[in-house]
């Protein structure tokens, strides 16, 4: 059961940028003992280091400007769609892509600027393109033929938009990650792309601008954003090109992910090589945006040994379905404190089986009480974040510079309760 008598290290590499362990050996977030925002807001939270995605953020505009001075970083905000993150990426310059009213809503309410704005979704109904048209956002991006016919009826004035297209490409990721091939539900099939580009001009209410493309998520080969690039270049050329997201990150220390360096060096040198160098050039990072700025903060709630070690902690799926959902590996610590390794099943507190944070993975042996963080979560987590079990969503936490503040609230009973509206006594 004990399989190690070595204190298993924290790898800091996985935390926020500026990460470290103070002289009592406590990790400190932000500047922040993880210990004390765990005391003061509770657990599970989510804690945000805001001094480091400040410095993702800006390190991505500059990376892009640099290379290539007309392109606009768009930050994909269904990677964490709070308002105060939205809010923070934009003061670093970037702008936002919003998919659906929801995101709009948000982005707006955080004050970013509706002409750095694209507008997204699969599945955008009247009041979603009544949302984008009001904003007056930078463009819409048309997915299917339904948007041509919906943007026509509604529009008052010729509306800016982009046509979203499958590279019909496989990316090397989770199925479930893949949206550019032909048989995905996103874009219009690469087959019909020239119909579809005639039957837009066709419409005096759309003004057909550029292409869009999103190979996946998760990538970690730059040679798929090359082939996106090349793919899309096969299509009538146009003047303003969004190439999506998907880069990849580390979960673990085995992991490897290209810098956001190397990925800006290889789709501007691939779009000044196939699309040409006065193009309008956007890009939507959201995982490689949020994701390593971002921890959770748990407290283990009972230790279970038998065939295998079951930690379980007081959250779960209901804080992060990036496992059951996708398989993605994550790697939690015990922290500040030694003890001797052990290697458990993180689970988590819901109703399934498959309610795991963590399979196999080697801590300080747990206790009952114990901090338990797991890095990398600062994408897609708070976003898929739900009330299974009626759980409580966690608070979002800021960390910079030694200081706490809270971003977003946990959620209460009262606030699960008060949408119900057949409450015994209620009118
Ligand atoms: C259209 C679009 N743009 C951007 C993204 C963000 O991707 P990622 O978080 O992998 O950077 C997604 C996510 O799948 C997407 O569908």
């Amino acid at each position: 059961m004990t399989d190690s008598p070595t204190s298993p290290a924290v790898d800091l590499s996985l935390y926020p940028d500026g990460t470290s362990l103070d002289a009592a050996g406590r990790l400190l977030v932000g500047g922040c003992a993880v210990a004390d925002v765990a005391e003061k807001y509770g657990t599970p939270a989510y804690l945000v280091d805001e001094g480091a995605l400040r410095r993702t953020a800006r390190s991505y505009t500059d990376a892009f400007a640099s290379r290539h001075p007309d392109s606009l970083v768009l930050f994909a905000s269904k990677s964490f769609p709070s308002a105060s993150v939205i809010g923070v990426v934009s003061e670093e310059g970037c702008g936002v892509d919003a998919a659906a009213a929801g995101e709009l809503a948000m982005a707006l309410a955080a004050g970013a600027d509706p002409a750095r704005i694209v507008f997204h979704g699969n599945a955008k109904t009247d009041d979603d393109l009544l949302s984008a048209l009001t904003a007056a956002v930078r463009y819409v991006v048309v997915d299917n033929l339904d948007d041509v016919e919906r943007i026509a009826r509604l529009a008052q004035e010729p509306v800016p938009v982009l046509l979203r297209v499958s590279p019909s490409l496989d990316a090397k990721t989770h199925t479930a990650m893949m949206t550019g091939h032909d048989a995905s539900k996103f874009g219009i099939p690469s087959d019909q792309v020239a119909d579809v580009i005639r039957r837009i001009r066709r419409e005096s209410m759309l003004d057909l601008r550029g292409l869009h493309a999103h190979v996946g998520s998760q990538l970690l080969d730059l040679d798929q954003f090359e082939a996106a690039v090349r793919a899309v270049a096969a299509f009538e050329r146009f003047g303003v090109y969004d190439l999506g997201g998907g880069l990849g990150v580390r979960y673990t220390s085995a992991d490897a992910a290209p810098s956001v360096e190397d990925y800006a060096d290889r789709l501007v040198t691939a779009v000044h090589r196939h699309l040409g160098a006065d193009v309008e050039l956007m890009v939507e990072p959201g995982r490689s945006m949020v994701a390593r700025n971002g921890i959770t903060a748990y407290r283990v709630v009972t230790v279970k040994r038998g065939v295998r070690t079951h930690v379980a902690v007081d959250g779960g799926m209901g804080d992060n379905l990036e496992v059951s959902l996708y398989g993605q590996a994550f790697q939690p610590s015990v922290v500040d404190r030694s003890g001797p390794a052990e290697i458990v099943d993180l689970v988590g507190r819901h109703c399934e089986s498959g309610d795991e944070l963590a399979h196999g993975v080697e801590v300080v042996s747990p206790r009952v009480g114990d901090l338990v963080t797991v890095p990398v979560t600062g994408a897609y987590c708070y976003t898929m974040s739900n009330n299974y079990n009626a759980a409580l969503r966690p608070p979002v936490v800021f960390c910079r510079d030694g200081e706490s503040r809270l971003a977003v609230r946990r959620e209460t009973f009262e606030d699960l309760v008060r949408r119900e509206c057949l409450l015994p006594g209620a009118d």
